[in-house]
């Protein structure tokens, strides 16, 4: 994973020795290593079994996560559910995170609306990422969308050129980006949406078949 070598994340200090998940989501409910626990309601970590084979990775919990404390569990984790289930993949099979583990939003109205992270908040949460990689040892990675992509696989990757490929990486033997999920659900109109989502259930069928 591509890092800036100048800087080295406060979160670092508070990866447990030996982690395990729940060590890791305990220590992580605590961090303040960017600005953004300030916003949110609570750190999001990741969700899964320790024994999977496939981690998906996100870029940031939206506002129903933020308020329920588990990653994708509103319309783009509904729009990922029913794609892995069309890929014959289950849910509870794997393991899904995000690159960012608080929600980043600015008011509009009533209403919260995400904000994309900024390249020092990455880079303060990607240790909870790496250790989250550690203790799980994925055979895949998914990367959903360019900011999980390009945190993972460096800023010169191009989701719209490299989905659905396989990628040479030291991250886990299989690893691959595709698009992240709500941006189906911004598709400009349902025959586009409808084209997208197949495309998106090609990829994860890809990833099905490698890990038969
Ligand atoms: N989008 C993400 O990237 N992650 C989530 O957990 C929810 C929406």
């Amino acid at each position: 994973m591509p890092r800036n070598k100048n800087f080295i994340s406060p979160a670092e200090a508070l990866i447990p020795p030996r982690p395990s998940l729940s060590s890791l989501k305990n220590a992580a409910a605590d961090c303040q290593a960017c600005d953004l626990w300030k916003t949110g309601t609570q750190t999001v970590f990741g969700e899964g079994a320790k024994r999977v084979k496939v981690m998906f990775v996100g870029e940031q919990p939206g506002n129903e996560e933020d308020l329920t404390g588990r990653p994708f569990v509103g319309p783009a984790g509904r729009l990922f559910d029913d794609a892995l289930e069309a890929a014959g993949i289950e849910r509870k099979q794997t393991y899904v995170t995000n690159v960012v583990k608080h929600f980043k939003w600015e008011p509009r109205g009533k209403r919260r609306i995400h904000k994309k992270p900024n390249s020092l908040e990455i880079a303060s949460c990607r240790p909870w990422l790496e250790a989250e990689i550690a203790v799980i040892k994925p055979d895949v990675i998914v990367a959903l969308g360019a900011t999980a992509a390009q945190a993972l696989l460096g800023p010169q990757f191009r989701v719209t050129k490299q989905r659905g490929e396989f990628i040479q990486s030291t991250l886990a033997p299989y690893v691959m980006a595709t698009v992240h999920p709500s941006s189906i659900l911004r598709a400009p109109d349902d025959e586009t949406r409808h084209l997208e989502l197949r495309s998106f259930i090609d990829d994860l069928k890809k990833l099905a078949k490698a890990i038969k």
